[in-house]
């Protein structure tokens, strides 16, 4: 059985799902602080049976243990934080508190149930300004520019020491590039409960007509375009590799890196042209000045992923924002039925 924190999230969703679709039992440990109970039952109809479900919390320390015992886990998925970047800055110790305090206790709880197959949902912010393009996994790691990019590079740490510390440790640590996009079937896709931080869901908002047009953070990079270049990657691809990670992990001790990317950068122009092409819909643009802390480019080499997980995204781009639109468009049906009723 493998047990998924952050389960009903964005992402952990999508990673229950790919497991339970692969005859793994699955249960799910959330707060629900950033995603809603009804994941469950959206990942119980497209999985064709229940994931099991706990409600609370992963610094809850006492819980895990009990969690650890009474269920026969033998590997651990973490995707449980916060993500949230401007959040980060105003309440950094929110951040450190959930993120690492949380790992920290997740791995003590690990150990004393004896079970040490670990994947960590970590984020190509941790490369932070990284000059070699496309980035591969020796690229050393820098200085993250927020609290939430430097709680992922603690919890890297932590986990690189819990590892040299006992050989028993088997952890993958998935650098994320740029997740985006939706579950095929419409039924699983990011929900925030919370105000959004990324490209995707401000761009779909547009769209929707929920805001006016589309603050693009500079044109002015040294880009081909002049706007910023990022790795976009489909939620499905990024689940599937959590999958792969899994089975390697049996095989591997220690910790292995491993970037889930696809290789290829586009603008935040080529992502509003193929989205404008993929739903007919027009999206007015407002230049506005570089967000603070971004950086130009950022795209991956998935060649490690490729030669040791035997993992590598398919789907492209218009795909995802495809996937993104049709979940988007479902959500806000659902949004209008409710607000009739
Ligand atoms: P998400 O907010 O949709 O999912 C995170 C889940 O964790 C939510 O369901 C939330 O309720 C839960 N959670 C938060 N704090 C918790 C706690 N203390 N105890 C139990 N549950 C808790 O976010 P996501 O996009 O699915 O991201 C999942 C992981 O991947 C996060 O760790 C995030 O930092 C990392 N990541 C995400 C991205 C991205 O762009 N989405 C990129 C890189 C890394
Ligand atoms: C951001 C976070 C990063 C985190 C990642 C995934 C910052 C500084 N960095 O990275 O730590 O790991 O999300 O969660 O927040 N853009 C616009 N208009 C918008 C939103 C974004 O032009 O309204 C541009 C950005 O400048 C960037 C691109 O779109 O060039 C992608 O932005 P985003 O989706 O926020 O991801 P990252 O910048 O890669």
């Amino acid at each position: 059985m493998i047990l998924i924190t952050g389960g009903t999230g964005y992402i952990g969703a999508h990673v229950a799902l790919e497991c339970m679709v692969r005859g793994e039992e699955v249960l799910i440990l959330d707060n629900l602080c950033n995603s809603q109970r009804s994941a469950i039952d959206r990942i119980s109809v497209l999985a064709g049976k229940r994931p099991g479900f706990i409600f609370g919390d992963v610094r809850n320390r006492r819980l895990l243990d009990s969690v650890l015992r009474d269920y026969p886990i033998d590997a651990v998925v973490h995707c449980a934080g916060l993500k949230a970047v401007g959040e980060s800055v105003r309440e950094p110790l929110r951040y450190y508190n959930t993120n690492v305090g949380g790992s920290v206790v997740l791995c003590q709880a690990m150990a004393q149930a004896g079970i040490f197959r670990l994947v960590f949902s970590s984020s190509a912010t941790v490369y932070g300004d990284c000059t070699c393009m496309p980035i591969n996994e020796s690229c050393a790691t820098g200085q993250p520019t927020n609290p939430y990019g430097m709680s992922k590079l603690m919890c890297e740490n932590v986990m690189k020491s819990v590892a040299s510390s006992d050989p028993r440790w088997s952890i993958g640590l998935l650098r994320y590039f740029n997740p985006i996009g939706a579950h095929a079937s419409g039924l699983l896709g990011e929900a925030p409960t919370s105000t959004p931080n990324n490209l995707l869901p401000y761009l779909l908002q547009v769209a929707l007509g929920e805001r006016r047009a589309l603050a693009v953070f500079g044109n002015d990079y040294p880009t081909p375009d002049g706007t910023g270049v990022r790795d976009y990657i489909h939620v499905e691809d990024l689940a599937l590799g959590h999958i792969r990670a899994l089975d390697a992990l049996r095989d591997r001790r220690g910790v292995s890196l491993w970037n889930l990317g696809t290789g290829r950068g586009y603008s935040v122009l080529d992502v509003v042209k193929a989205f404008e092409k993929v739903s007919g819909i027009p999206i007015p643009l407002n230049v506005e000045a570089r967000r603070p802390g971004d950086i130009a480019c950022c795209w991956a080499d998935p060649q490690k992923s490729i030669e040791e997980l035997g993992w590598q995204a398919r789907h492209g781009l218009e795909k995802m924002l495809a996937d993104a639109w049709r979940w988007q468009c479902n959500q806000h049906k659902r949004d209008e039925v409710r607000k009739a009723n």
